[in-house]
Formats: C-alpha cells, sequence, structure tokens
C-alpha cells in the first residue's frame, strides 16, 4: 500500500519544535511518509502555540486554508495539537467542523494511534489528557544526526506566573529519568555530537526521584553530562531566576564546558511589576546572582524576555526596567508586548497604558539591546573563538559557517574536513549577529 502522506507546521517555542520532531518520528516509524509540502499531503498535522494572542490566532488564519484544500478533497486529515489545542479543547472543533482529530501536549507519541482510530471511525477525536512521563519513553529514537542536538530532560511548569499560559498548557513539572537522559546523550556523542542543548520549560527545576529516595538535580545532571568526553559544549532552556541556587551557579566555576552564555529571563526590572507577575525574585536577586555568575565567568554574556506593557506598568516602571538592561549589560532578548491570556490572573488586571504607549516603550528598548548586542559582538574583533562548525554558509557558499558559544555565526574560509568539529578561528569583521573569520 502507498505510503501516507503527512504535512506538519509548527510555531511557537522549541518545546514545540521538539514535540513536531517526536511526532514526525513516530510516524514514520509507523509507516507513513514526512513531506516538506502541503501539496499531495493525505494528513495534515498543526502544531499551535498559545502564549501571545497572535499566536493563538495563528491557528484560524492556517486552518482557514486548509478548509479549502480540504473543500477539494475530502480525505484529507486535519489534526490540531499544541497549547491552543489544549487551551481551547474541544470549542475548536465548533469554530471548525472539519478538523478530525484534536490532541494534547503530552499526547504527540499517541498520534498513530490516533489517526488509525480515525480512519476506521469516521469519527472525531480529542485526546487531552495528562499522561505523566509516557511521552518521555519516545525521546531517544534518532537516525539521522547532527552536531548539535536538543535534548529534553523536564516538562511543565508550577510556577504559575500571573501573565502565563503554560501551566494550563503544559501541565506541572516532571523530570525525565537521568538514566535515559544520559544514554541519549552517549548515543548521540558516539554520532558526532557536539553540543547539547537541555530543554525544558524550568530546567532548573529538575529533579528526578530515585528508588533510594535520593533526588538528581540540575546541578548533578550538569555534571554527569560534562563526563561524557566528546560533548564540547552544554546549553540549556530556560531557567528561571528564582530556582537558580548556588549548587548550579558552582558548575560554572567547575565545568568549562558549560557555555559562558546565560539565557535568563528577568520579564522587568521594576519590583513592582515582578511582584504583580509573580515571578518569586526581586531586581536585587536577580542582580546578585549575575554577579556570582561574573565572579567564575567575568565574559558571561546573559540573555532575557521582557514584557512590556504588564498592567499597571507605569513609566517610571519602564525606566527601571531600561536601567537594569543597562546595568546587566544584556546581550540580547526576545521582547514583546503583554497579551492577555484566557484565565490567567494577569488577564483580570487593570490596564491602563494605551497601545501607543506600550509600542513605544517597546521600541525604546529593543534599540537598546541591540546596541547592546553590537557592541558585545564589537568586543570579538581581533579575539580567537572557538567555532563549531555547521557547514557551508548560506551569505557565501565558498565559505563555511558554524557558531560561537555566544550564538554568533562565523563565516570562514575552510574545507570540508572542518565541518562537524570545533576550530579555533580569528574574527577579523564584527557586525550584529554575523562575524567574519580566519582559521588560526
Ligand atoms: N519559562 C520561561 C518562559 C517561557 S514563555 C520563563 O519563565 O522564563 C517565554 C516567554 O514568553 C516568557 O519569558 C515571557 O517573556 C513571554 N510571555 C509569556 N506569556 C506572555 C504574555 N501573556 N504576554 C506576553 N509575553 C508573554
Ligand atoms: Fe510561564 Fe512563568 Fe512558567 Fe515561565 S515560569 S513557563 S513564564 S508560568
Ligand atoms: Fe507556546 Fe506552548 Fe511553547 S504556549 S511557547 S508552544 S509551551
Amino acid at each position: 500500500m502507498k505510503k501516507k502522506k503527512i504535512f506538519i507546521k509548527t510555531w511557537g517555542c522549541q518545546m514545540n519544535t521538539y514535540d513536531s520532531s517526536i511526532i514526525a518520528n513516530i510516524l514514520q516509524k509507523n509507516n507513513y511518509k514526512i513531506s516538506s509540502q502541503e501539496k499531495n499531503a493525505d494528513i495534515f498535522v498543526l502544531n499551535t502555540c498559545s502564549i501571545r494572542n497572535k499566536a493563538q490566532e495563528k491557528l484560524f488564519h492556517q486552518l482557514g486554508r486548509w478548509k479549502k484544500i480540504k473543500e477539494k478533497n475530502k480525505n484529507i486529515i486535519i489534526a490540531v495539537g499544541g497549547c491552543v489545542a489544549v487551551q481551547e479543547g474541544k470549542k475548536i472543533f465548533d469554530r471548525a467542523p472539519y478538523i478530525n482529530i484534536i490532541f494534547g501536549t503530552q499526547n504527540v507519541h499517541q498520534l498513530p494511534i490516533l489517526i488509525e482510530k480515525y480512519i476506521k471511525s469516521k469519527l472525531s477525536i480529542l485526546e487531552i489528557n495528562n499522561l505523566k512521563t509516557e511521552k518521555f519513553n519516545f525521546y531517544d529514537n534518532k537516525k539521522i544526526f547532527k552536531t548539535k542536538e536538543i535534548v529534553s530532560i523536564m516538562e511543565g511548569c508550577n510556577k504559575f506566573c500571573s501573565f502565563c499560559i503554560v501551566p494550563y498548557t503544559r501541565g506541572r513539572e516532571i523530570s525525565r529519568n537521568y538514566k535515559s537522559i544520559i544514554s541519549e546523550i552517549m548515543i548521540l556523542a558516539q554520532n558526532g555530537v557536539k553540543e547539547i542543548t537541555l530543554l525544558g520549560q524550568n530546567v532548573n527545576a529538575y529533579n528526578f526521584l530515585k528508588k533510594n529516595g535520593k533526588k538528581v538535580y540540575f546541578s548533578k545532571l550538569l555534571r554527569y553530562i560534562s563526563e561524557i568526553s566528546q560533548i564540547k559544549r552544554i546549553k540549556f532552556i530556560t531557567s528561571h531566576p528564582c530556582e537558580f541556587t548556588e549548587d548550579i551557579i558552582e558548575v560554572y566555576k567547575d565545568i568549562p564546558k558549560i557555555v559562558s552564555f546565560l539565557h535568563l529571563p528577568v520579564q522587568s526590572g521594576s519590583n513592582k511589576i515582578l511582584q504583580l507577575m509573580k515571578r518569586r525574585y526581586n531586581v536585587n536577586q536577580y542582580k546578585e546572582i549575575i554577579s556570582k555568575l561574573i565572579k567564575y565567568r567575568n565574559n558571561i554574556q546573559i540573555s532575557s524576555d521582557f514584557i512590556i506593557g504588564f498592567p499597571g506598568e507605569t513609566k517610571e516602571d519602564f525606566q527601571k526596567t531600561m536601567k537594569l538592561i543597562s546595568e546587566i549589560n544584556f546581550d540580547m532578548s526576545f521582547s514583546f508586548l503583554y497579551s492577555p491570556r484566557p484565565g490567567t490572573p494577569a488577564s483580570k488586571m487593570k490596564d491602563n497604558v494605551s497601545l501607543e504607549e506600550k509600542k513605544e516603550r517597546l521600541y525604546i528598548l529593543q534599540e537598546k539591546i541591540n546596541e547592546q548586542t553590537l557592541s558585545w559582538s564589537k568586543k570579538m574583533l581581533y579575539t580567537k573563538q572557538m567555532v563549531l562548525v555547521d557547514g557551508p554558509s548560506k551569505k557565501n557558499i565558498m565559505q563555511l559557517s558554524g557558531k560561537t558559544e555566544n550564538n554568533r555565526t562565523v563565516h570562514f574560509k575552510g574545507s570540508k574536513k572542518h565541518i562537524g568539529k570545533i576550530v579555533p578561528i580569528k574574527i577579523i569583521e564584527t557586525s550584529r549577529y554575523n562575524l567574519q573569520g580566519k582559521l588560526i
């Protein structure tokens, strides 16, 4: 029988992208073919994000297009998963009755079964439930290896920041067994992987309860992973300042493989706003973490997320955020206007700042961060950087490109033998994100 073709579309965070790669792997194992084009696909899968309203709305824009395709071919199956699926549940059927399957963030590995069930019964399926750790069993099944890979170590969130939908759509924090994480990384290492990024909504909340009643915490996990000799770089996203504990800071002293670049979202520089956001730390506590890290890594670069225009944010609050941006000298940021999310406490707070004012604040913030990104890059001029080489440069096919520890792309003249290796490069030209270099 001809293999059914599946087209998957994803947006949102890395966790969602990761989930889509699990979906693709499992479907392939079950005799489906992954198609990179909508054309001729038999099954359409949408893995959605709901972090801000704009992201959520993308679902119905996309479905509108697919509805037209389905009108021409009634046999097409449409499945919707991800955070909007969990948030809206069966309401999505009401708005788009031509959808066949809705599945939750903890049900991605069940998709082949759900598709089969639908094909047999032709009845629409809603499968959203929390299966705890079952999804983890489907993680280490890769066949093709890149030089850098993402490894999921935990899922979910218990923090309930007042603005955020994630705890409702991803469920509570659960940690994957450290033995399974290590064995996955060992396989990756044996297949040429040099850099791994540990993934989770709050990686530093990682804690795995062993049979003997003792816990393996995030710092211990980092130490275990650092012992795998072929792995040269360890990164992680995202960590939360409220659990960035001493033992994790100590790891920066002992393990050079942990990169000197940390994404530690602060969200705001005003204690009043942080409290309204229910972030569980204040500005001084945040600064203290960074100062301690600088003690071990004087060149460490910090990036952050910012929410602009949170309810009650005054000009003074915003100025405090700008002051913190200068003090920490953040290298990069993901900054967005606050978007009220259904069912969250912040969505009921009074918001009396105009959209125009918020947009202006966001613009000012982003301009400042851009300046700082450039100045960090300029500091790299004529320095030696270790670059993990990805392959031919997209900008100039006569060159190779790769990444520094701090996520800059470096273009340089090299040869095939350098691909997949970490090589020393002298930086000879800089712009904000792209650098030109020379092999040393
Ligand atoms: N767990 C991570 C962040 C996950 S969500 C942490 O706590 O840092 C990624 C980012 O989306 C958040 O850091 C926040 O800046 C942004 N975000 C979340 N909810 C939002 C909302 N309602 N409006 C605007 N931005 C939001
Ligand atoms: Fe959302 Fe806060 Fe959890 Fe991050 S820590 S995912 S912002 S609730
Ligand atoms: Fe979006 Fe869900 Fe990730 S809301 S940011 S896909 S956890």
